[in-house]
């Protein structure tokens, strides 16, 4: 059986209230969480993680929740810094090297190894994003995210047979074993993603912000 994941980035966006009002909506589908088929990672942003832990727990929602970013070195005297042992308190898995990161935050190839490696050291599971099929892949990651620079934010995704090429070359010459795609993925054009052979789920920014649309996507996959 093909597991799709489908995760959930709100990047620098929404506030408590905001959060609580999309939890409200969202805890009417229970069982949308509960199918063996589609597994759902919520990557809030860090201050929000413990609340959003928290209501979960509550209301027994299967959801698994993923951090943005990690430091890419262990605990100590980094201002700023959020490590990976203090991430592993509250999620199960971390996004690492997107493209936001690297343009707005001078990430280099260098430092995304890192941050895998401090993910891999605290038994997170690193989601590593690719702008294409030739960037460079740290060692070790088993899960990618193949997100082109022109589709994230868009409204102009890739196309199905051609991110799938993608996810197929990326499996075959990297150690990835499950390959995500991202970029500009809605309700209305999920299902001709997750139906490809090689993609194994969808990374959604923009349209995982809406709770309405979050779940169409959820019912579509
Ligand atoms: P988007 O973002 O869905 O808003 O295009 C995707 C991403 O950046 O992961």
């Amino acid at each position: 059986m093909k597991q799709t994941l489908i995760v959930a980035n709100w990047k620098s966006q929404k506030t408590t209230k905001e959060i609580q009002e999309w939890l409200d909506e969202i805890v009417q589908f229970p069982r949308l969480f509960t199918s063996p088929e589609k597994k759902i990672i919520l990557c809030p942003p860090f201050p929000y993680l413990s609340l959003v832990k928290k209501f979960l727990q509550e209301h027994t929602l299967m959801l698994t929740l993923g951090a943005q970013n990690i430091s890419p070195f262990s605990e100590g005297a980094y201002t700023g810094e959020v490590g990976g042992k203090q991430i592993k308190e509250f999620a199960e898995y971390v996004i690492v090297g997107h493209h936001e990161r690297r343009e707005y935050f001078t990430e280099t190839n260098e430092m995304i190894s890192r941050k895998m490696n401090q993910a891999i050291a605290h038994e997170l599971l690193p989601i590593v994003c690719v702008q294409s099929g030739s960037d460079h892949i740290p060692q070790e990651a088993t899960m990618l995210a193949y997100e082109p620079v022109g589709a994230i934010g868009t409204g102009h995704p890739d196309t199905p047979e051609n991110a799938n090429e993608i996810a197929l070359q990326l499996k075959q010459q990297n150690t990835a074993r499950k390959v995500l795609y991202g970029g500009s993925v809605t309700a209305a054009n999920v299902h001709a993603f997750t139906a490809m052979g090689d993609i194994d789920g969808v990374l959604v920014g923009a349209a995982s912000l809406e709770a309405k649309e979050f779940i169409g996507i959820i019912q579509n996959a």
